[in-house]
């Protein structure tokens, strides 16, 4: 008896707690005599206004986000744009150096030379073709292997080619290996290497070289313009590995690796040595150095420009949304921003280790095996690793 009163005594109190919170509500909830909805009317608008970056990259981001709109452009002519927005400049011959810069970005005059020359030419990504090999996908690869090089560079080339590069029918699959180069100028103190460059390129048929300053901040335009070549010489690539000319790449198991993916995984692929979190550094000595003037933000993930691999879908839906991101001059978090612009991120596989591996493993040919990249390594140290591998009798447990 006296625990059925006291079991009453808590549901009365659970439910006037209930009704004390009910008049609480409806007495906030807005509702007029009639017991009709009001419609609140915000008193301020609630999306952000579109205000103008002061950072000179984000600036022309914004441009190019709203160029590509159809939503907000289908009906505005350039007249209803705000001034910031009617970059007249856009529309002039954007391979011509744009002077403009040298007002736009507040700090111009102090910055070092190579943010002033990548200012100037940030609109430009077409460049003439100095040497070419449109064939060289005629029998679609599985595997293309592109290695961003630079002219002088002729003894890793040639190690790449004797080693992990070299192309051809391996583990039944077509693999196929270009080296891409921009012009190694004058400008940079670099000597006349044409006549070598031209032996090399007819004797191995595997040079891709545009006309432009290879220039660490060249390295983006030299990322949109394969990926442009990719689209007219090699679009039946099923996977493409891009990587330095200073990395050791065990070719047999990303083979492996490719091998053993299921379809809808192989058409996202892309993986690599992940950074995450990361930003522009603000110390002027530092070689990834940028300026607040030229950017603000955070970075989106990307994969380090030592090497990484992805899918001939993904190079193709990276070449589209190539066009609606502006340059920006480190090439590895270029690509991170256009996957991001895709929807996608690049995933991180501990087999690529674009910052090395323990020093005491790095003669011990069984820590290479499971490895797909390794960086840096020397031409002689790619061909060591190499043999290597290649023995029939290693036997690593
Ligand atoms: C906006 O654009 C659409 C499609 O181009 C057109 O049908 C419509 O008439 C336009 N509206 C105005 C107000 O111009
Ligand atoms: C935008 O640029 C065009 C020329 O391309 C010019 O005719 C127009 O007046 C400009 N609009 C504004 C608001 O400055
Ligand atoms: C090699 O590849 C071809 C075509 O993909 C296939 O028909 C053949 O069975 C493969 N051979 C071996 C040994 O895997
Ligand atoms: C490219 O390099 C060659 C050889 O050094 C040089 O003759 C040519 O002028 C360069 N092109 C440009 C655009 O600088
Ligand atoms: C990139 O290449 C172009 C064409 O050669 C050159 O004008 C520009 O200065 C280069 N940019 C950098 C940052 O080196
Ligand atoms: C790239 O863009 C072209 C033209 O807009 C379109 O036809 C094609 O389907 C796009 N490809 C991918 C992979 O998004």
């Amino acid at each position: 008896m006296a625990l059925l009163k006291r079991k009453l005594k808590y549901l009365v109190t659970v439910m006037m707690i209930n009704l004390f919170i009910f008049v609480l509500i409806s007495r906030n909830s807005g509702q007029d005599k009639n017991g009709l909805d009001k419609l609140r009317i915000p008193s301020k608008v609630f999306w952000a206004k579109l205000v103008p970056s002061s950072a000179y990259w984000n600036h022309q981001q914004q441009i190019l986000d709203i160029q590509n709109s159809p939503i907000l452009l289908r009906n505005l002519s350039s007249a209803d744009l705000p001034d910031w927005l009617n970059d007249t400049a856009l529309t002039s011959d954007l391979c011509q150096p744009n002077f403009r810069v040298t007002t736009q970005v507040k700090d111009y005059n102090t910055l070092p030379h190579r943010f002033k020359d990548f200012l100037l030419y940030m609109r430009c990504r077409s460049y003439p073709i100095t040497r070419d090999v449109p064939e060289i996908c005629k029998e679609q690869p599985f595997l293309l292997l592109a290695v961003k090089s630079l002219a002088p560079h002729f003894d890793r080339r040639q190690a790449i080619r004797q080693s992990w590069g070299r192309a051809g029918v391996i583990a039944n699959k077509t693999v196929v290996t270009v080296f891409l180069l921009g012009n190694a100028t004058s400008v940079d103190h670099h000597p006349d290497l044409s006549e070598m460059m031209h032996y090399e390129s007819s004797h191995h048929k595997d040079i891709i070289q545009w006309d432009f300053r290879d220039s660490f901040f060249n390295l983006t335009v030299k990322e949109v313009l394969f990926l442009e070549w990719i689209q007219a010489h090699c679009s039946g690539a099923q996977f493409i590995f891009k990587g330095d000319d200073d990395v050791f790449v065990n070719t047999h198991r990303i083979l492996d690796f490719l091998k053993g993916l299921s379809e809808p995984k192989a058409k996202d692929l892309f993986v690599g040595d992940v950074i995450t979190n990361a930003g522009p550094h603000r110390d002027k000595k530092v070689k990834y150095f940028i300026p607040e003037s030229m950017y603000i933000g955070t970075y989106p993930p990307y994969a380090g420009g030592g090497g990484y691999l992805y899918s001939g879908d993904i190079a193709a839906r990276l070449h589209n949304m190539s066009h609606h991101v502006a340059l920006y001059p480190i090439d590895d978090v270029y690509t991170g921003m256009c996957l991001r612009k895709l929807g996608l991120g690049p995933k991180k596989h501990k087999g690529f280790r674009t910052f090395n591996i323990e020093e005491k493993y790095r003669l011990n040919p069984c820590a290479y095996k499971s490895l797909m990249l390794v960086h840096p390594r020397t031409p002689q140290e790619m061909i060591q690793i190499w043999s290597w591998l290649s023995r029939p009798d290693l036997s690593c447990q």
